[in-house]
């Protein structure tokens, strides 16, 4: 995408744009191919960078909106250069603006930021059943920052990796989560204990009641859509867990499941578009009380929340999944008709989330750290037989924006450009 730009700048800056200032208050700048862009004045105003307008070192605005007229316009325009354009404006103030920059903000707003120098984001990519997960080793994350970019990469761009060779120790999944990003409390507290006996007798006086913490076979959903916000990365740390050499085996039956929800929805959206937008813009009800009523936890969201901006394509690229049995999902009430389509798409999601070739299948090892996206990556748990033994599971969450800063800082360590 970056190089079709790059392109775009070239073939611009070898002809000669013309600007001029129309009699409707716009600031009219064409392009040799016959491309024309209508500026507003405050529209461009707010990305003017002289001294009088951004401090100079954070390049953050000095002034509020209300502090410039309101009846503010263009006074006067002219190109300096064929990248350069000056620009008078009603209130005094002349202003240098970079044609080159200007563009990139009107072709690729999303991704042309003015205040960061240097922004990469890597785009996810979806996958199915056949994906295989990247496994790290525990020392190599926390000891070479190569690892650490690649594993932070990875989770950017498809959601899920398993770490390796992790000390069997109460509390190493907060340190873990502490070194990928900012940790993600709840009334819970900093992480939680998963404990289930096969025979569904909590141990260490467990309280707090779920049904992830009972030896039922739990469906394909993401954890707490119920959370304002709605947890962001999952941890979760094995530390007592049956294995097999080949999963499943007498021992141990549990396997555990993991489904693209990205991919899910594109699947439901190449089905039926007004199905995917039922979806998208119906608010449900998540709920959840604490398992023992300490909590009174409620949230509405779409299934699929979209996001605010549209990219360069003009679509709202779908910003996160939440979907959840347990926790409700209550539907709105809503006209008949709209409501028969609403469960039908819904039926529709969960049948494709659950269908098998559309997930991966692991059996969690003692000793693993399953880090995946919460609002991406929906997962699933097969009952719990009496033979399985007793399992003890850690888990955390942790903020995109911690991990995504964490891979931003180590690629520029690395000097390692995205593409
Ligand atoms: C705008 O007009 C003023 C006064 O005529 C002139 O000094 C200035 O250079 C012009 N600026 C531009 C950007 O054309
Ligand atoms: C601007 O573009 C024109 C047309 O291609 C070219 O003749 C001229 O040299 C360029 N001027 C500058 C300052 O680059
Ligand atoms: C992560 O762990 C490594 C090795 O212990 C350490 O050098 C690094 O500073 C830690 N990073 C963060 C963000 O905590
Ligand atoms: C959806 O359709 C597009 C266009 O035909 C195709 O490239 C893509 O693979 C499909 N996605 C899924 C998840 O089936
Ligand atoms: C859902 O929202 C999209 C845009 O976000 C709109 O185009 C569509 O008509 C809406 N659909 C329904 C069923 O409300
Ligand atoms: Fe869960």
């Amino acid at each position: 995408m970056l190089s079709k730009f790059l392109a775009f700048f070239l073939a611009v800056l070898e002809a000669f744009p013309v600007v001029e200032v129309s009699t409707e208050n716009s600031l009219d700048l064409s392009l040799s191919e016959g491309q024309k862009f209508r500026l507003d004045p405050f529209w461009l105003r707010e990305r003017c960078l002289s001294h009088s307008s951004v401090d100079s070192i954070t390049l953050q605005p000095l002034l509020n909106p209300h502090e410039l007229p309101s009846d503010m316009t263009f006074q006067n325009a002219s190109l300096v250069g064929n990248n350069t354009v000056q620009v008078g404006f009603t209130d005094g103030h002349t202003s240098l603006f970079q044609i080159e920059d200007l563009l990139k903000e009107l072709m690729d707003f999303r991704h042309s930021p003015i205040q960061p120098a240097a922004y990469e984001r890597p785009k996810p990519i979806s996958w199915s059943g056949d994906y295989k997960l990247n496994n790290y080793d525990y020392e190599e994350v926390l000891n070479q920052e190569e690892t650490r970019l690649k594993l932070t990469k990875d989770l950017l761009i498809y959601g899920a990796a398993l770490v390796q060779g992790v000390p069997k120790e109460h509390g190493i999944v907060i340190e873990f989560g502490k070194n990928l990003s900012t940790l993600r409390q709840t009334e819970w507290g900093p992480f939680f204990n998963v404990r289930t006996k096969p025979d569904g007798e909590q141990s260490g006086g467990a309280t707090k009641r779920d049904l992830a913490y009972t030896p039922r076979a739990i469906g394909f959903h993401t954890d707490n859509p119920y959370r304002d916000p709605t947890p962001d990365f999952q941890l979760l740390h094995a530390l007592e867990h049956c294995s097999c050499q080949t999963a499943p085996c007498e021992s141990c039956s549990v396997l555990n499941y993991l489904v693209d929800g990205f991919y899910i929805a594109e699947q439901l959206k190449n089905e039926s578009s007004e199905s995917y937008d039922l979806l998208s813009n119906i608010s449900v009800r998540f709920e959840n009380n604490g398992g023992d009523g300490s909590s009174a936890l409620v949230h509405f969201s779409p299934h699929l929340e979209l996001d605010t901006s549209e990219d360069a394509e003009g679509i709202r690229p779908l910003k996160a999944v939440r979907f959840s049995a347990k926790s409700g999902q209550y539907a709105p009430p809503m006209d008949l008709q709209t409501t028969t389509k609403f469960y039908k798409a819904r039926r529709r999601f969960s049948a494709l989330a659950h269908e098998p070739k559309n997930a991966v299948v692991m059996q969690f090892k003692p000793g693993e750290i399953l880090v995946f996206d919460n609002r991406r990556i929906l997962h699933a748990r097969s009952q719990i037989l009496p033979t399985d033994g007793e399992r003890w599971v850690q888990g955390a969450y942790i903020d995109r924006d911690g991990l995504w800063l964490a891979f931003e800082r180590l690629r520029r360590r690395q000097a390692q450009p995205l593409e």
